[in-house]
């Protein structure tokens, strides 16, 4: 387990937010006494008989008057157990702004609610946010609880409201904490007033989270702060290591040039290293005089970012000012910048009942959809898969401020290009009387019995590229460890339910859609679910995606270069299809469009089978799919 936990909170003044924290810290003996001395006499002054706790936190906010970009104190405090930093916010209603600006790296956010006054539409944006920015550990603190006579009908209707909304975000693990930050209950001791309540106190929750594996450590992720050139003899490239890791002689790629070289030294302020991961500010030397500047990136030539000027986004506006759609702003993307504008407003989220509505502008606090133009490409990573390169700030030219954040979902794809062609967008129903019954057993009640998320990976390939023998043996070591799978395999699906299809183009499209309704119904039932199928078509591959909800749907292609497959050739297949015995087999007659949305590609003509396990299985259990190992 790691020692260090980064948390944030959501909330606003009147909540209690700057009195929890005061309470976290004092309660906990993390706090200077000289600051203690200082709220104490502070207080007195006030003439309060009791500590404003408040004052500890709230005394500091003219630290945070900057006129910079982002606006978010980071507070250290320590307990045995464990390193906490808490991207403290000003308890300024600006909520949203608050929770963008200092939740990017947090990986458990506190939703403070006022026990008197229930779910908000504040509360829900917080949520919402919070899976938004993927912070994979969310706590409701029901607050105030001595206002409410510490009353267990009030903390049990808050919590079920609270689970009512969050059913609709799909997220994992919520704690709900009954709590009085002024009076200390449940904060860092026990409370005597809430005998009813055997959970876990707010600092016990905090030391004891597991944390750590949200951290992306598989895709190298360098943008170059600076470049340090202190003499003829030494030229360096300093930042932070935003994701992965990296060893000396490791070849690595500079973005945009392309050129590449290899790591000739890690250089910190503590000497060389070997190698270095995530999260560590380090400068890298290279083997070769390339041209790098501030704003590149250096990454592994086998694992790329996407590259694009055209980003489908989702933002948060935090801006008294109205976006202005077509209007220019700065795009603060890695240590880069560049122009940009909103081409497209998409729509508004209510974050009440979560609709989409259509809408000229964002105003403060507003959370859209958009499309994002930027004057030079930049190289990111979806926000899912990576939270440091697949988050951008927008900035406002006059005033220079921060007006928005965002998380890229992908490239963008305009509305023609989504409904190209006539596939389906939804399973097509015959008729209304149709209602979808439901199983009385939620989803996440599913997936908190088989202790491992749901999913379904989806391997796409060539035939005879090795996608059956990668699922079949992923299986086998899946079910081993007690990971309830259910594995579709293009093959057997032709003998029984899709025993009346053959491989015209529009046969395909319907072995692929029926085939990836079944994923979806095994994946409601909590599966990790194992697809195999050459699907052909990018469309039919994205409309499996689109069944499902976000970050279920892992693309997982299989590539064999064409030569080596016809060489191997073990059902004999190609050479029929060579000789024009088979019609229209894919990769001689038939097309094969590769994937360009993959998650993960593997290569079987280059890796072993079980290295290709192994990367899948880190995947699976960075993105929360599967329990750590
Ligand atoms: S898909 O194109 O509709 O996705 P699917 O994965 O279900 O195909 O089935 C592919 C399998 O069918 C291949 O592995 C191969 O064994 C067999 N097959 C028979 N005819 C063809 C063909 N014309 N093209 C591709 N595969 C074929």
């Amino acid at each position: 387990m790691t020692d260090l936990l980064r948390f944030t909170t959501a909330g606003s003044v009147d909540d209690g937010k700057s009195t929890l924290i005061g309470r976290l810290l004092y309660d906990s003996k993390a706090i200077y006494e000289d600051q203690l001395e200082a709220v104490q006499r502070a207080s007195a002054l006030r003439g309060d008989d009791e500590v404003d706790l408040s004052l500890l936190t709230d005394g500091l906010r003219a630290e945070r008057e900057q006129k910079i970009t982002i606006d978010v104190a980071y507070r250290y405090f320590s307990t045995p157990q464990r390193k906490f930093i808490i991207a403290d916010t000003p308890g300024h209603i600006q909520y949203t702004r608050n929770m963008v600006t200092g939740a990017s790296t947090a990986e458990l956010a506190i939703i403070l609610i006022d026990a008197r006054k229930g779910v908000l539409t504040q509360s829900k944006r917080h949520g919402f946010l919070a899976t938004l920015l993927r912070i994979p550990h969310l706590v409701v603190a029901i607050n105030k609880m001595d206002l409410v006579d510490y009353d267990r009908g009030v903390y049990e209707r808050i919590t079920a409201d609270y689970a009512e909304f969050v059913r609709q975000l799909n997220v994992q693990g919520v704690t709900t904490i009954p709590l009085s930050a002024l009076r200390g209950d449940n904060v860092v001791d026990k409370s005597p007033h809430m005998p009813w309540y055997d959970g876990p106190t707010l600092l016990h929750h905090l030391e004891h989270v597991n944390v750590g594996a949200s951290q992306n450590v598989v895709d190298f992720r360098f943008p170059v702060q600076y470049v340090i050139r202190p003499n003829q003899d030494f030229r360096g490239f300093a930042g932070q290591i935003v994701s992965g890791r990296i060893a000396v002689g490791e070849e690595v790629v500079a973005l945009p040039s392309g050129l590449t070289s290899q790591i000739k030294e890690i250089v910190t302020a503590d000497g060389a290293l070997p190698s270095a991961e995530v999260g560590s500010a380090v400068t890298l030397t290279l083997a070769d005089e390339i041209d790098i500047s501030r704003g590149d990136m250096l990454v592994r030539a086998r694992n790329l970012p996407q590259k694009s000027n055209q980003l489908d986004a989702i933002i948060c506006w935090m801006s008294e000012e109205p976006l202005r759609p077509n209007g220019t702003y700065w795009v603060q993307h890695t240590t880069r910048l560049v122009k940009g504008l909103v081409s497209e407003l998409n729509y508004r989220i209510d974050v009440d009942t979560m609709h989409r509505e259509q809408a000229e502008t964002l105003n403060l606090n507003d959370i859209g959809r958009v499309q994002l133009t930027t004057t030079q490409p930049l190289f990111f990573d979806r926000y899912e898969l990576n939270r440091a390169t697949g988050c951008f700030i927008l900035i406002d030219p006059h005033t220079n401020t921060t007006v928005a954040a965002g998380m890229i979902r992908g490239q963008s794809r305009t509305v023609d290009e989504l409904t190209a062609d006539q596939r389906p967008t939804s399973a097509p129903r015959q008729s209304s009387n149709i209602v979808w019954e439901q199983t009385g057993i939620s989803h996440a009640e599913r997936e908190a019995r088989h202790g491992h998320g749901a999913a379904v990976l989806w391997f796409t390939g060539l035939s005879g590229s090795g996608k059956s023998t990668i699922a079949r043996k992923l299986e086998q070591t899946l079910f081993a460890r007690g990971i309830h799978t259910f594995f579709l395999d293009g093959d057997n699906l032709r003998h029984g339910l899709n025993g009346d299809l053959g491989f015209s183009e529009a046969d395909r499209v319907e072995n692929i859609r029926r085939a990836a309704e079944v994923a979806k119904l095994a994946y409601a039932h909590g599966q990790l679910v194992l697809c195999s199928f050459i699907s052909p078509f990018a469309a039919d591959r994205a409309f499996a995606r689109q069944i499902l909800p976000e970050g279920r749907f892992v693309e997982i292609y299989v590539k064999c270069d064409l030569e080596v497959l016809k060489r191997r050739d073990p059902k004999g297949l190609y050479a029929k299809a060579l000789s024009g015995e088979i019609p229209e087999f894919t990769g001689i007659s038939s097309p094969y469009e590769e994937p360009t949305t993959a998650e993960l590609v593997v290569e079987t003509d280059l890796e072993s089978v079980d290295d290709i396990i192994g990367r899948i299985l880190a995947y699976l259990t960075t993105h929360h799919l599967l329990p750590n190992p």
